[in-house]
Order: structure tokens, then C-alpha cells, then sequence
């Protein structure tokens, strides 16, 4: 039977992490780790060879439920390690979407983004689309700010999130994995329950929309130093709000000597961070000796694309 194959790019969160969940602004950037499915329709429902555990695979069954009908046969690989705040499931999501969208001759970017949100969202319990849509289009995209190429709009809880493509200068940066598997969803639900019952970080999450607000300015005139210092106050911002660790604050710190700003990006609790530079090698040297896994990116990957087999 025809098999059909897609792939789709984790993301980095450059400013408004947590915030966006509350429907402030964000920006997210595609970065050259890929998440890979193969799917072939079948007697039974497998991935890669196993019978489906649907507690294993909540992402992957909630898709299915909505969007398969019978069996099928999934293989699954990928580049971004899970649980890193670099966008593994939302990736896996988008590929999956994207893959049976072809499997019925289909091809739509607004509505793969749709359904990989909904995935995130019933899995989560609680989540914005910046995740799913910077994977679903790839490049740089930014959620509720002005002036960048407009693509859907995804609403949720009263919240409405614009999301649009921007064009930004190359870039260079370093994101440092601290190794710590940390999953969205408790660290999401720690933010809301902070959020919820005091009024101090409602007001972090306002100054972090409004530096995400400065930073879009930045990053659209490659505005370098600039763009640095405000991920570097993103930083102590989410820190309040309670999601940075102590691995995540050793990778910032041994960095910062060597970049116009670093932070957190993700969920945090433990994942990954990323530092802006121009002395890509020097951050990577730093981030291994404090114990982190570096990895060099740089702007303008693809979003969800199918492949051919
Ligand atoms: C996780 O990559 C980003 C969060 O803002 C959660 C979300 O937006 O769904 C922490």
C-alpha cells in the first residue's frame, strides 16, 4: 500500500515564552533539527513495529483518533531530543498532520498548523500555537505582533493568536541543551497556577509581552546588541515566573561572556537555551565545559514538507 513521508523542523522561542499562553506576543524560529514519519495504511495500528501504547503516545493517538480512520503503520524518526523545549512534539505533530494531509491528496499549511495545535492542546491541557506553527511554516514566525506577512489566525479560551511570517537578517546562535528532560505541560500548569493568584506575575507576563514587543523591532533591523539584552532580561523574567533551572542559569552565565544575550527558550525546568552571537565556537566550548550539548543554528529552515520515499 502507498506510504506516505514528512517531515517537520523543531523551533527555538527567540522572546514570550509562557506569556504567549495568555495570548501576549511571541517570536519562534525553525531551527535544522527534523522530526520524521512514514505512514502506510495497514491491518492494525503500530509505530515503529510496536502495537499503538495510547498512553505512550498520547500525541500520536489523539491524531489518529480525528484524522485516521483503520489501521496504519507509522515509522517514526527524529533529531530533536524529547523533552529539550526544542519543539519535539509539536514537530511530531506537524509531520504526522502533514504526512496523512497527503495521504489524501491534500496540502494546507493553515490547516496542518490547526490540527497539530488541537493535538498540543488536548494533550497539554493548556497551550498556545507558537510551537505548532513555527514548525507547520518553518523560517521566523511571529504571534500577535504588526507588521510581518500575515498567516492564520488560531483562537482557543478567549485567547486569539495572529500569526504571521517575518523576513530576518541570517543569525547566528548556539542553543545549549542541558541534557534535563523537562514536558510543557507541568511546567505550563505551574505558570497558570502563579498567574491565576497573584497579580505581580500578571504583571511579568505584560513586561514580558511588551519586551517581545521591542525585540520583533530589533530582530527585523538586525539590531544584534540590542536583540541580545533583551533575551538576556527575557531571561531573569522567566526566572521569576519561576521556570528557569540551575543547569539553564549555568549555561546562561558561562555564555553571556560571548554573546549579545542568552536565555532559556521553551518550557524551561530543565530543555535547553540559546545564546545570540558572533563567536558561535567560543559559546559551544563554553556550553560543553558547564556540561550542556551546543548546537550551532542559523535562521531560514523550511516548516512541515512531504518527502519523497
Ligand atoms: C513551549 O515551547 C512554549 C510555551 O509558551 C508553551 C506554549 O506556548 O504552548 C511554554
Amino acid at each position: 500500500m502507498a506510504s506516505h513521508t514528512a517531515s517537520a523542523p523543531g523551533k527555538i522561542i527567540l522572546l514570550g515564552e509562557h506569556a504567549v499562553v495568555y495570548g501576549r506576543p511571541a517570536l519562534a524560529m525553525a531551527i535544522d533539527l527534523r522530526f520524521r514519519c512514514k505512514i502506510t495504511p495497514s491491518d492494525s495500528v503500530s509505530i515503529n513495529g510496536w502495537e499503538i501504547d495510547r498512553a505512550k503516545h498520547p500525541y500520536t493517538s489523539h491524531i489518529l483518533n480525528e484524522h485516521w480512520s483503520g489501521g496504519i503503520d507509522i515509522e517514526t524518526s527524529s533529531t530533536i531530543p524529547s523533552g529539550s523545549g526544542l519543539g519535539s512534539s509539536a514537530a511530531l505533530c506537524a509531520s504526522l498532520n502533514a504526512a496523512i494531509m497527503a495521504s489524501g491528496g491534500a496540502s494546507d499549511e493553515e490547516e496542518i498548523a490547526q490540527r497539530s495545535f488541537d493535538a498540543e492542546l488536548k494533550t497539554q491541557g493548556s497551550a498556545s500555537p507558537v510551537d505548532t506553527s513555527a514548525s507547520v511554516h518553518g523560517q521566523v514566525i511571529a504571534v500577535n505582533l504588526q507588521g510581518g506577512r500575515p498567516l492564520w489566525d488560531i483562537s482557543h479560551g478567549g485567547n486569539n493568536w495572529n500569526i504571521s511570517h517575518i523576513d530576518v537578517p541570517r543569525m547566528t546562535m548556539v542553543i545549549g541543551h542541558t541534557g534535563i528532560s523537562a514536558p510543557t505541560g507541568p511546567l505550563v500548569a505551574k505558570v497558570r497556577r502563579y498567574y491565576d493568584h497573584s497579580n505581580f506575575a500578571k504583571d511579568i507576563v505584560d513586561e514580558i509581552g511588551s519586551l517581545t514587543e521591542d525585540a520583533a523591532l530589533a530582530l527585523s533591523s538586525g539590531d544584534r546588541v540590542g536583540l541580545g539584552a533583551m533575551m538576556t532580561e527575557n531571561h531573569k523574567l522567566l526566572s521569576i515566573l519561576g521556570v528557569s533551572s540551575r543547569e539553564l542559569d549555568k549555561l546562561v552565565d558561562a555564555s553571556l561572556p560571548y554573546s549579545f544575550g542568552a536565555k532559556l527558550t521553551g518550557a524551561g525546568g530543565g530543555g535547553s537555551m540559546v545564546a545570540l552571537t558572533d563567536r558561535p565556537d567560543r559559546v559551544c566550548e563554553a556550553i560543553e565545559r558547564h556540561g550542556g550539548t551546543p548546537y550551532i543554528i542559523s535562521s531560514g529552515q523550511p516548516g512541515a514538507m512531504v518527502e519523497m520515499d
